[in-house]
């Protein structure tokens, strides 16, 4: 498939209700920004050649992550915001001649889906469309603007600042995701007005103004409400990380993993998990990770992003790994840290294990290679950069500070005393 389609993503906005010093689009649900769900969503339909994020409120900050993480994205800095349609007319001379479609959504609504979003684009191209945008029916419509049409003809879209008493009982709404043929309405652009009750330039004038040229103007309902929950406050925040986990569950579920407690297990959207795994409760897994077939992890495990597990890998209870490669038929069943670290298959990690890897004055993170079939007893402490060798063993409570040959036991212990008769 061509990716030929520019996207444009708004997200200047002040996000007041957020109660927060960070821009609204950069809180996160696990450890993704809002704003980057929207950017991946954009992406994975592949179709999108390069996306445009309107910047304004704490503009730097949003700019240094969009440069940082997407390599298709750029910014245009809105300032003052003075609304959704002066929002896209930012981008209006960096297209000046593009042809070809351009999606349009908010960087707030981190539930839309690629598939959403292809299915849209789909349905724009089958109908011809000049323009098209996507609606929702809600049984409560109020705030959203409305939906006006005339017969089956879209007219245009009225905010509720705006709408009669008649037009507030419509509950077909706008759900805010367009896309246009660009050449045929960019010059709507230049022509809007802020004649209305919020003094704003409304990007939704641009259907009543596609209308007067006689454009082919479309709206596609939306199936799911869900993918277009915008976060306003904290509370959408928490209600939208409930949903959004919700969803990535029923996929791992249908997958064939098991999910003792879908109530108490958070799983991130980048978690590829093997079938036959089983999830025990309160499981918290943050980041991109990979967990093989077979496994068992939790209760109360900790995997916090870069982590792959092969098959057959236990992770125990309050067992923590970030940043790790476990190999098959590995076994870190209890009260264990295990962070920057390479381990082989069949490995034991005895309980209590700490892998040391972060020295606190250089900042610097070094790393633990466990070979394959080597056995580490309860309640050591790997100072990295460090090495075990295959099959070998460490006793239990040694600190390891240097690397362990092949087959040797390492062991650092004060020798055990039995005073007779201490208590007498
Ligand atoms: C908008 C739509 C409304 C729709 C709703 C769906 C308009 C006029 N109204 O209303 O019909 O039902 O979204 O959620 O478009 N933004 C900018 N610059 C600005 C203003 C806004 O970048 O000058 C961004 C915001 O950061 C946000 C998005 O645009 O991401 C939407 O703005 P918002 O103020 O939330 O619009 P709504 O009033 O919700
Ligand atoms: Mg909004």
């Amino acid at each position: 498939m061509k990716k030929n389609i520019n996207a444009i993503i708004l997200a200047a906005g002040k996000g007041t209700r957020m109660k927060s010093e960070s821009p609204k689009v950069l809180h996160k649900i696990f450890d993704k920004t809002l704003l980057g769900y929207v950017l991946d969503a954009v992406n994975k339909t592949n179709l999108i050649a390069k996306s445009y994020v309107i910047v304004g409120h704490q503009a730097e900050n949003v700019e240094s992550f969009v440069k940082k993480n997407y390599d298709n994205a750029s910014t245009a800095l809105q300032m003052p915001q003075l609304g959704t349609g002066h929002a896209v007319s930012m981008v209006c001379s960096q297209l000046e001649d593009f042809v070809g479609e351009v999606i349009i959504l908010c960087g707030d609504t981190p539930l839309v889906q690629e598939e959403t979003l292809t299915k849209f684009i789909e349905y724009h191209r089958a109908q011809n469309s000049d323009l098209t945008v996507m609606s929702a029916i809600f049984e409560d419509p109020t705030n959203y603007g409305r939906i006006v049409k005339n017969g089956d003809k879209l007219n245009s879209i009225v905010e509720e600042k705006d709408a009669n008493a008649e037009q507030k009982k419509i509950k077909e709404v706008n759900a805010g995701i367009y896309c246009l043929n660009w050449q045929k309405i960019k010059p709507a652009f230049s022509q809007l007005t802020s004649n209305n009750a919020q003094g704003e330039y409304y990007l939704t004038d641009i259907i009543s103004w596609g209308g007067k040229q006689g454009l082919n103007i479309n709206a596609y309902t939306l199936e799911n409400n869900e993918e277009i929950f915008g976060i306003n406050s904290k509370v959408h925040l928490a209600q939208a990380t409930k949903m959004l986990n919700q969803r990535i569950i029923n996929r791992h579920l249908e997958n064939g993993v098991t999910i003792v407690d879908p109530d108490s297990t958070w799983i991130s959207i980048d978690t590829e998990i093997g079938a036959d795994t089983v999830i025990y409760p309160s499981v918290y897994i943050t980041g991109k990770n990979t967990i093989g077939k077979n496994c068992k992890i939790g209760p109360f495990a900790h995997i916090r992003g870069g982590v792959e597990l092969g098959d057959n890998v236990k992770i125990g209870n309050f067992v923590e790994v970030k940043q790790s490669k476990i190999a098959s038929d590995t076994n870190a069943c209890h009260l264990t840290y295990i962070g920057d670290s390479e381990i082989g298959s069949g490995v034991n990690v005895g309980a209590g294990t700490i892998t040391a890897n972060y020295n606190h004055f250089t900042k610097v993170k070094s790393k633990t290679v466990i070979k394959n079939g080597a056995s580490i007893g309860s309640n050591s402490v790997l100072v990295a950069p460090v090495e075990i060798g295959e099959r070998a063993n460490v006793g239990a409570g040694t600190v390891i500070t240097k690397d362990i040959v092949n087959k040797a036991l390492a062991v650092a212990r004060a020798p055990m005393k039995i005073v007779e008769n201490y208590t007498k």
